[in-house]
């Protein structure tokens, strides 16, 4: 659902984490949402970026929506975007949409959050303290001065506290002593997830418990080079340049692509590989999936091998 949205508050919590609150353009009751849910923000030339709803405890749920957006300077221009936003400005959003729900589950839930990844995971600890489920709320940041949100997650959720630079988080510890039928909620950086995954998995957790929000897209890298895809349908061949998807050079080739995050997170652009070996950069695959070099998510994914033969 496409929503035009007016800025009504706008706060800093940090140097670089910006807080806007948001109403319907038109007046009346915002669409609800359920904990973990985001909005997707039409930012025309930039593209759309996705940003998550935050709640806090006690909180009026049909009050404004608020969101944080960190802002990149070595970023695509999304975050930029977003802080030039003034209060007043009105802006187009496409949601509350959520691929990173809560489970129906007896066990507890280990919230971990990376940095500005904290986002949903607020919005979950509130879900789950108002449902009076069990929860761990494990948050990490750098250090202390970039971490938002940190007292009050703290205060109001019981989050612990862990900094790179001076208390640095213990994953295998962490992931060592998880209580009998936990699920792991992640959302951070992608190495965080990366490591936290591996870990779990090491320790014993199904992959099926794990589930996984990135809050950076994982596109581009340093030394990234073209290759060609070929769709098996048609026998049309494209080149892949660097800095653009496999879903943006088929997308200007007139091709109608089934997608969601782009970031590598919600598995809607998964597609059938039939030759190829595929560069890996989501986290939706399990490491046997990507071995297998059977299937890919072509919003992030690039090639290691010259050509591939993709089921479009
Ligand atoms: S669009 Fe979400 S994984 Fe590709």
């Amino acid at each position: 659902m496409q929503q035009s949205l007016v800025v009504t508050a706008i706060h800093d919590e940090t140097d670089r984490i910006r807080v806007f609150e948001l109403t319907s353009a038109e007046g009346g009751d915002l669409p609800g949402y359920t904990a973990g849910a985001h909005l997707a923000f039409d930012l025309g030339d930039v593209g759309t970026r996705s940003y998550s709803l935050i709640d806090w405890p006690g909180e009026d749920r049909a009050g404004p929506y608020v969101i944080a957006v960190q802002r990149e300077d070595d970023g695509d221009g999304g975050s930029k975007a977003m802080h030039s936003l003034k209060t007043g400005d009105t802006i187009t959003a496409e949601g509350p949409k959520n691929d990173f729900e809560l489970r129906d589950h007896d066990g507890p839930a280990l919230l971990l959050a990376g940095g500005i990844g904290v986002t949903p995971m607020i919005s979950m600890a509130t879900a789950l303290q108002a449902a009076g489920r069990p929860y761990d709320f494990v948050f990490a940041a750098r250090s202390a001065e970039v971490m938002g949100f940190g007292d009050k997650a703290a205060d109001q959720l019981g989050a612990r506290r862990f900094y790179d630079d001076t208390d640095p988080l213990d994953l295998p510890a962490l992931m060592g002593d998880l209580a009998p039928g936990t699920h792991l909620y992640i959302c951070g950086p992608k190495g965080m997830i990366d490591a936290a995954r591996a870990e779990a998995v090491k320790a014993g957790l199904p992959e099926d418990r794990i589930h996984i929000e990135l809050f950076t897209s994982t596109a581009e890298a340093e030394g990234d080079t073209a290759f060609e895809v070929e769709i098996h349908d048609s026998g049309e061949v494209y080149t892949i340049p660097p800095g653009k998807t496999i879903i943006e050079v088929l997308e200007e080739a007139g091709m109608d692509l089934m997608y969601d995050c782009q970031r590598g997170d919600c598995g809607i652009c998964q597609t059938d590989v039939i030759s190829g070996v595929p560069d890996h950069r989501d986290v939706v695959l399990s490491d046997a999936e990507k071995a297998s070099n059977t299937v890919m998510q072509i919003c992030v994914s690039r090639a290691k091998s010259d050509r591939l033969v993709l089921d479009l």
